[in-house]
């Protein structure tokens, strides 16, 4: 069972029909489930059992501040990559001693603030990286705690933009640059390294990639704390995958089957484990509801419009990715093979192609299934066009816990320089 099932001819979101929110939000509009979100994190904790790990929230897949205030409720902590995200954990109930901040290109504006509001940990990437944090922390006078994202060289196959953990990834330091940074420890004075981060890539969808980083951090372990260092923490990143092909089974399953065999592994260190789910927490729970606008038929190809596109969701534009496409309430036309496409004026702007879907007609309602994460975060206003609205399901009610953008938000001009810094 997941929070959205079909009942009565209708899809719903746990007790909630589809249909009636489009009756009062304007499509397109973005939909989740508290309950999805809640069961989503119960599945991974026990997953991992008694291993307990600091789950830390990769804000970086869907950061509502709404959402993101249900899930500091929960006592976990938070993965950041900007300022931005520091300062959204920080407002929306985060404790900064369970903020882990990671990026590659940190500023240094960025690497002041998270010194400043005192997060638990900053995760380098590069050699350099660790020279800019230990001025500024001498400049304020503090030890900062840092964590080595290791690069491992681990290939996770999945799409090329999402891999991280490979030597030709701009992510992490090298296996070789971490030995001269070993070497050189004992010149930092204001730097201390507590912790070991690894993130090898998204959609990983079998323990082995973790476990081989798991392996390789282990190694790194033994090696730090031979020349003095002492751990708090292993990272292992994020990655677990979610099914697209399958939006209406629940994933608890699979997040069992890929994240329990890491448990005995994991126990094996003495120090505190973190993981950081971002797409594995949300994208279940949420979904773009759209509205055909109209149907046309040219040569052997048949477009379904409909008024969401590659500005509201841009995964199938940028990563051919898969999201089945559900009539919101079916019926028995017969079926046809489809693009489902927006309004965008691009040719890549699509949300489906050649997808086998059942007649649609103007008006009809759409769900574009498993879009929780990496879905209004990415969204644009290209073709000014505004962001879609976003609204929270608990039970039976519904609100809206972001307003859809509005076109004087296109016309915003700086009035008052304050506003650029
Ligand atoms: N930790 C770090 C350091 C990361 O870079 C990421 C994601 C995560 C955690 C969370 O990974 P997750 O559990 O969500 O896979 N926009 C792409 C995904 C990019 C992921 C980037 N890093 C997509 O829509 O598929």
């Amino acid at each position: 069972m997941t929070a959205f099932q079909y009942h009565n001819s209708s899809l719903r979101c746990e007790g909630v029909a589809i249909s009636e929110v489009a009756e009062v939000v304007p499509t397109p509009f973005y939909l989740y489930s508290k309950a999805a979100i809640h069961a989503n994190l119960d599945a991974i904790s026990t997953a991992f059992g008694d291993v307990n790990p600091l789950i830390c929230y990769a804000l970086k897949a869907n950061s509502n501040p709404h959402l993101l205030r249900l899930l500091s409720a929960c006592g976990i902590g938070a993965d950041v990559v900007s300022g931005g995200e520091i300062y959204l954990a920080l407002e929306n109930g985060f404790p900064a001693d369970k903020i882990v901040f990671a990026g590659v290109g940190k500023t240094d504006a960025e690497i002041e603030y998270a010194l400043s509001r005192n997060v638990y940990t900053l995760n380098v990437e590069s050699l350099q990286e660790v020279g800019v944090i230990e001025e500024i922390a001498r400049r304020l006078g503090q030890q900062a705690r840092v964590g080595l994202r290791i690069n491992p060289d681990i290939d996770v196959e999945g799409h090329p933009y999402i891999s991280t953990g490979k030597a030709s990834n701009k992510f992490g330091i090298s296996l070789e640059e971490f030995d001269a940074l070993v070497e050189r420890l004992p010149s930092y004075s204001n730097i201390k390294v507590v912790g070991l981060h690894i993130h090898t890539g998204s959609m990983i969808d079998r323990s082995q990639p973790y476990l081989a980083a798991i392996e390789c951090m282990r190694r790194l372990k033994h090696k730090l704390e031979a020349a003095g260092a002492k751990l708090d923490y292993v990272d292992i990143g994020g990655g677990l995958s979610v099914d697209y092909h399958a939006p209406l089974e629940s994933p608890a399953e699979r997040i069992h089957a890929i994240i329990s065999p890491l448990a005995a592994e994991l126990r094996r260190f003495d120090c505190r484990i973190i993981f950081e789910p971002g797409r594995s927490l949300v994208a279940s729970a949420g979904i773009l509801v759209t509205r055909v606008l109209y149907t046309k038929h040219t040569g052997d190809k048949h477009f379904v419009i409909a008024d969401a596109g590659m500005s509201d969701l841009l995964r199938p534009s940028l990563y051919s990715a898969h999201h089945e496409i559900l009539p919101v309430c079916p019926n028995d036309r017969p079926l046809r093979h489809v693009d489902v496409v927006g309004p965008v004026c691009e040719s890549g702007d699509f949300l489906a192609k050649d997808r086998l879907l059942p007649e649609v007609e103007r008006g009809d309602l759409l769900a574009v299934m498993t879009a929780g994460a990496y879905g209004f975060v990415l969204s644009s206003n290209y073709n000014s066009r505004p962001r879609p609205a976003e609204v929270l399901v608990n039970a039976s009610d519904h609100k809206v816990i972001r307003e859809r953008g509005t076109w004087s938000d296109l016309q915003r001009e700086v009035t008052d320089s304050r506003e650029n810094s």
